[in-house]
């Protein structure tokens, strides 16, 4: 089985580059690239981090099931704090996105070659899925756990969620401290929550980084990718 993790494509944002991404001013042309990528790597499916689009509108949704759908394979998505910047934004995501989303909700698992994939939304302060735009303090919801104990548990599993479940490290960045270290209760929780299910990667996005840490048998992997701006 071959996928492709991809994160923070933030598609809409009319912002300037976050600070160590360059903006495009046109998503097409790496759209255009990813699909030769996967076509090239036969690669079977994508797997989305979240922050897909970047204000939770469904126009912004709309844009993004374009692109995507001028892929050639599946794309499997999470949402991110920049998707859910209406209250109503989890709901309109399975109606706008159905191939990214493709149980009809946010929060879900799916089996590919005997690895089970749980895509848990991290919220952000209350109410649950949405995000106010300032409160990044990642919890997991009942409704994620409920997720995580339903369907086969003998698995060997992967989660997804947007929120990176621990700061990337000095030697990975070059800055002098870790860089966007999430709530300690978060890392705590995702960490128990992955040695409990027999999670042994998990991954997310968020800090626009290449993020690769193992601690306990359980590795943390975020990615780098073009054209998003904002975390
Ligand atoms: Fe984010």
């Amino acid at each position: 089985m071959r996928f492709l993790l991809i994160s923070d494509t933030h598609i809409g944002n009319p912002r300037p580059g976050y600070h160590h991404q360059e903006p495009l001013s046109e998503p097409g042309p790496l759209f255009h690239a990813l699909g030769k990528f996967v076509r090239e790597n036969k690669v079977e499916f994508i797997c989305h981090a979240g922050d897909i689009i970047d204000d939770g509108s469904r126009e912004q949704m709309r844009l993004a099931a374009k692109l995507f759908g001028s892929l050639p394979c599946p794309t499997y998505a999470v949402t991110g704090n920049h998707d859910l910047m209406f209250p109503e934004s989890a709901e309109w995501f399975p109606e706008e996105l159905p191939a990214l989303f493709p149980e009809g909700t946010t929060d879900y698992f799916l089996i590919r070659e005997g690895i089970r994939f749980d895509f848990l939304t991290a919220n952000w302060g209350h109410p649950p899925a949405f995000w106010d735009g300032e409160c990044l303090d990642s919890n997991f919801q009942q409704k994620q756990l409920d997720i995580l104990n339903s369907g086969p548990q003998d698995l060997p599993r992967i989660m997804i969620t947007h929120s990176p479940v621990c700061g990337v490290p000095t030697d990975q960045t070059g800055f002098p401290e870790i860089y966007h270290a999430p709530p300690e209760q978060f890392e705590k929780t995702a960490f128990k929550l992955a040695k409990q299910k027999n999670i042994s990667l998990i991954l997310g996005g968020h800090n626009h980084l290449n993020l690769c840490v193992t601690k306990d048998g359980i590795s943390a992997v975020t990615v780098f990718c073009v054209p998003g701006n904002a975390v």
